[in-house]
Order: structure tokens, then sequence, then C-alpha cells
């Protein structure tokens, strides 16, 4: 305890300790009040001006979903939105790690401009297997049961019940990297309210 107080002086927190002798019951229940109120406020601003969260700062995404994550490779490192699409070939469907690092199918446009601005969860409605995108076919297909998808995700043949999950996709204005987050709103492949939620 004595070492904490020590380290809060050290901090310029701490008035030091009175020399008077006549501190009573009163002075000290106040002291405990303004060293709780210290401590409130020292680790408040120890947590915003650690340097970790300093630069931890830049890797939230500017969103409003709060649950939203940057998109990362398969060796867990964050997504350029501009090089990854350099990098793939127009309707490019490639597993990311996405939301919850769940495996994610990001899409490259036809003129390869640009990422659609939605992905697909790669898991099998039926039992969540992960399908694999067959290029030649143009259709995901589950090794599990069968169930096929088209390239929108929509099911083709079951026994898969429903679509593939979306994830919104966007790119932070700041650091360029892409941002998935959850979808929540109405899936316009069906018009229907999304399932996943
Ligand atoms: S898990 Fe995909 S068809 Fe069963």
């Amino acid at each position: 305890m004595q070492s904490q107080s020590y380290s809060f002086q050290s901090q310029g927190l701490l008035r030091p300790p009175s020399s008077d002798t006549k501190n009573n019951a009163d002075s000290s229940e106040i002291d405990r009040r303004q060293l709780l109120q210290q401590i409130v406020l020292f680790s408040v601003t120890s947590f915003i001006t650690l340097p970790e969260a300093a630069a931890a700062a830049p890797l939230i995404p500017k969103t409003t979903k709060s649950t939203a994550t940057f998109a990362k490779d398969k060796f867990g490192s964050v997504l350029i939105a501009e090089q990854y699409v350099a990098s793939k070939p127009a309707r490019d469907r490639s597993l990311v790690f996405g939301l919850k690092d769940e495996p994610t199918y990001l899409i490259i446009n036809e003129d390869k401009s640009s990422l659609f601005t939605f992905a697909l969860n790669a898991e099998c409605s039926h039992l969540g297997c992960i399908v694999p995108w067959n290029e030649f076919e143009k259709k995901f297909e589950c090794p599990c049961h069968g169930s096929t998808y088209d390239a929108m995700g929509n099911v083709l043949r079951g026994p898969a019940p429903k679509s593939l999950t979306l994830a919104h996709v966007d790119t932070d204005e700041e650091s360029g990297k892409i941002v998935m987050s959850p979808w929540t709103e109405t899936d316009f492949r069906t018009n229907e309210s999304p399932w996943w939620t």
C-alpha cells in the first residue's frame, strides 16, 4: 500500500503527508475521498496516455458500429483495401478473416476497381462447414452434405436452409484498411429480415 501511495505521489497526484499531528477522523475521511478521486483520475488519465492506447487508437474503425473490425489475411495482417483490390482479379471471391475472425469472402467487382460493399460469411447455414468457392462452376459448394450457393450466397441446393450470412464492407478513411461490420438490415437478396440476427 505504501508503494502505491509513493507511486501516486510521484505522479504529483497526492499531497505529501501532513506534519500536523492533530489530524482527526474527519480529515482522514476527506483524505480517503480525495485519494479515491485521485485514483480514479489517475486511472482515467493513465488509460488515455498509455503508449499502448495511443498505438491502438488508429485500429479503431471510424464507424458507428461498435462491433466493426478490420479484415485480416491468413497471417493475421490487416488488409489495406487498395492493395487488396490490386492483388485480385475481377469478380474474385477470396477468404479472409472477417467479423469475429470468421472465414469470410471478400468480393471484387466486375471492373476490378473496388470491393463489393458486402461480404459473405463462408459458414454453411446447414451445419457450419466452410463452403469453398468453385471458380469454374461460379458457385459455393459445401463439401459436407452437398449444399450449393450462387455467387451472391443464395441457396441453390439444400439441405442448407438459408443463404450465406452478409457483412458490410467499408474502407477506413484514414488508414485505408478494410472494415467489416455486422449486417443487421434487410437482406437485399430476399427482401426479408436477416435470419442471422
Ligand atoms: S454443412 Fe453444408 S450442407 Fe451440411
